[in-house]
This record gives C-alpha cells, structure tokens and sequence, in this order.
C-alpha cells in the first residue's frame, strides 16, 4: 500500500510557474499550504533520467532532501507519434534557454512534416517524496491530434496546438477547470490522490 500523505505543508518542486498554478488549484480542496521550489530559492536539478518517471522522481528527491519537507515534482511532456514520441521528456528543451514555447511548437510542426499522423500523447509523471527518502510516482497520459497554427492563449507550453481527443478546443483554448478534469496531470493527479491522500477535510 502506498505511504499516506498526512503533513500539512508541501513543496512544490517545480520551478514552472504554469505547473505550479495546476498543481496548486488540484491541490485546494486538501487545503495543504503549498510552497513552490522558486519561492524557497531551491536549485532546479539537472533532468538526467531517462523516463518521465525518474525525472519526476530526481526532482522530488531532491526539493524533499532540500527543504526537509514533502515534495510533489512533475514531469511531463508532449509525445507525438509522427516523431517516435519526441520531443517527450525534452519538452522543455526544445523552447530553448528563452523557453519560447513558440519556437518548440513551431519546430514539432515542422518535423511533422506532411506526415499524416498528427496524432500525439501528453504524459505526466507525478512523483511525491517524504524527507525521509520514501517517494511514490504516478503517470497519466492523454491522447489528441495537433492543429497547426496554434489555437487559443490559454495553458501553457504545447497547450495551444494541443487537440484533445472529444475535446471542442485546443489546450489552449478550453476553460482552464475543462483541462483540469481530463489532462494527463489531472490522471495523474487523481492517481496520487486515490493512493496517498484522505477525502478532503
Ligand atoms: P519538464 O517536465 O519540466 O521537463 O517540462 C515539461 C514541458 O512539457 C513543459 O515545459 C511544457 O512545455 C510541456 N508540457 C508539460 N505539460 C504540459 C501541459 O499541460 N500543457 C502544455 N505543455 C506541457
């Protein structure tokens, strides 16, 4: 059985501020007081793992073993099926050192080609970490077609080419409660909350 979570306080080992506001507004109903990496002034680890799962676990590691506190980290990505499930868990590498979520979207269109394949996957690996080293992970995963150009300014990242499947509009352009009921972090969210978390108070 998974270790309950029953502090009351957690890091949010997350230095993006578009997780960090879903993460935050999944978390409201447990009325947890959350603290993001950025506000503790944490150092972002290095992403060297190979899955998303261990990177989300590094990351949680991590801000657990620096803040002397639980920790939830999120890794995620945007896998499409035309480019072997790339860019994955380099999402975040290809906007570049100016994170220019433009340019990322910009060049999977282009690796895209004409390949009729817009099929893609948003995955999300949630990894939780107590002080003491004891961690649990979670992963969701939500399947959509990619629209070029993008559509909306809603979300962040890859949100605004983002088609989920049975969805009306892109990430980018749903209510941001419509993405929180059914994204790959919602998933993997309600994952984590069956395993580890009470009703809420
Ligand atoms: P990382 O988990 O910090 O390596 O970054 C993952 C990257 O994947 C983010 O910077 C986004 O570009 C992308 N990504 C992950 N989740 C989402 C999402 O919900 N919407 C749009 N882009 C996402």
């Amino acid at each position: 059985m998974a270790r309950q979570f029953t502090e009351n306080r957690l890091v949010i080992a997350s230095h993006n501020p578009g997780k960090v506001r879903e993460i935050s507004d999944l978390l409201i109903p447990w009325s947890i007081s959350v603290v993001s990496a950025a506000e503790l002034d944490l150092p972002e680890p290095e992403e060297t793992g190979l899955s998303f799962r261990a990177n989300a676990k590094l990351k949680s590691d991590a801000a657990a073993f620096e803040a002397r506190l639980p920790a939830l980290a999120d890794d995620s990505g945007l896998a499409v099926n035309a480019l072997n499930g790339a860019p994955g868990i380099y999402s975040a590498r290809w906007a570049g050192a100016e994170k220019n979520f433009s340019v990322a979207m910009a060049r999977v269109n282009r690796e895209m080609g004409d390949n009729p394949d817009r099929g893609a996957q948003f995955v999300c690996a949630l990894a939780l970490t107590w002080p003491d080293g004891h961690s649990e992970v979670f992963e969701g995963s939500v399947g959509g077609t990619l629209v070029w150009p993008p559509r909306g300014t809603r979300g962040f990242g890859y949100d605004p080419m983002f088609l989920g499947d049975g969805d009306a509009g892109t990430y980018g352009e749903i209510a941001p409660e419509e993405k929180h009921a059914r994204s790959h972090r919602a998933i993997a969210f309600r994952k984590l909350i069956a395993a580890c978390f009470r009703e809420p108070r």
